[in-house]
């Protein structure tokens, strides 16, 4: 019998002396909830996409939430986005009042296909939301042809590039989690990023209530707070060890599984990738719609937790057809752990596991 203590997980967050000395310092001063600290953090991420500033706010899914309604989205709109991605695009778009429009993924990539993307166009679409997914940048250049303002979704890709340019640094707006298992964690957390200074004082009247001359409807409370922003700040500044690992990782899983008939992390040209999500395509399924869940329990069963890496394709939510390449990835697609803290000794064990299931 597996204890919970020797089950290496699918994901857990770094934390080091480094983010604990930050969390104590702002819990010595006194000055816990949104203050300097934040704008500190606002400061960094804004440096690190190269764009003029950042709004923090309480999640990811909230930022996406502030970035529509800054973007003037309501009513009416209709805007874009995949099929294949966790729920949080698809509730902040419920929430402004707009229509979701569903495009159907890239197989290969796992990300938004920008031609299923202009198919799926009307003159009422007014935003598109590109999650890049597991660490790898959408097609950015394609999307950009569209001539829609673009929302990157850097939820779960920090640091990866697409034609040389970094994620988040293309779209209008930028949006980013720092949940506890996300690239940087604080436990919770997002932020609006943009270069349009606009947008972001739009977004800034959006995340608090008092203290303005005017009152949006749209406004409420989603203020960071020093104590998150302190762990998040201390993270960013080790961003670049933390994507050196997990490619490290990412070069040992793909030895140990060539060969094998897996369909693995595909990185084309002119893409680099992050691996937030180590996610191979498992070819042998046949028609099983089910298959994956004896593949999860084997791991399981040798202490090791995989996941699939999206929980439920929007479609089926919203009951609609017509979207096969994100059924094949929901049926298909299997994350195996990878994240920085992983140890070599954990490592070691998800090596030795992959090559007996699949040699
Ligand atoms: C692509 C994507 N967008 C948005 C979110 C929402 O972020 P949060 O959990 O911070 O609300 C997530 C979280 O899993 C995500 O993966």
């Amino acid at each position: 019998m597996i204890t919970r203590t020797t089950m290496i997980p699918h994901s857990r967050p770094s934390i080091e002396a480094a983010d604990i000395r930050a969390a104590t310092e702002v819990l010595r001063s006194g000055q816990i909830a949104q203050g300097g600290v934040v704008e500190q953090f606002e400061r960094g991420m804004a440096a690190y996409f190269s764009v003029s500033g950042g709004v923090a706010v309480t999640s990811g899914t909230a930022a996406l939430e502030v970035a529509l309604r800054a973007l003037g989205i309501g009513s009416g709109d209709e805007v874009l986005l995949p099929s294949y991605v966790c729920a949080a695009p698809l509730l902040a778009i419920q929430r402004v009042g707009a229509i979701p429009r569903l495009v159907d993924i890239d197989l290969d990539t796992f990300n938004i296909d920008p031609s299923a993307a202009r198919q799926t166009m009307t003159p009422k679409t007014k935003a598109i939301i590109v999650p890049h997914l597991f660490g790898l940048s959408a097609d950015l250049t394609e999307l950009e042809a569209l001539g829609v303002p673009i929302i990157e979704d850097c939820a779960q890709t920090l640091g990866a590039t697409e034609q040389g340019r970094p994620v988040g640094s293309v779209g209008m707006m930028t949006v980013c989690s720092f949940y506890a298992t996300k690239v940087l964690c604080a436990g919770e957390g997002g932020m609006v990023l943009s270069r349009d200074e606009s947008l972001l004082e739009r977004a800034r009247r959006l995340r608090e209530y008092d203290e303005t001359p005017s009152l949006h409807p749209g406004s409420t409370n989603l203020k960071m707070t020093d104590l998150q922003a302190a762990i998040g700040l201390a993270q960013l500044e080790r961003l670049g060890s933390f994507i050196e690992r997990r490619r490290l990782l990412a070069e040992e899983y793909r030895t140990a599984l060539s060969g094998t008939g897996l369909v693995q992390p595909l990185v084309p040209p002119g893409h680099t990738h992050t691996y937030y999500r180590f996610v191979v395509r498992l070819t042998d399924l046949g028609s099983k719609a089910d298959g994956l869940h004896d593949v999860i329990g084997r791991f399981e069963a040798r202490g090791i937790q995989c996941r699939k890496p999206v929980f439920r394709s929007l479609h089926r939510y919203l009951e609609l057809e017509g979207f096969p390449f994100s059924e094949e990835a929901e049926r298909t697609a299997l994350s195996i752990p990878l994240f920085p803290a992983l140890t070599d000794e954990d490592a070691a064990q998800i090596l030795m596991a992959l090559r007996s299931e699949w040699s």
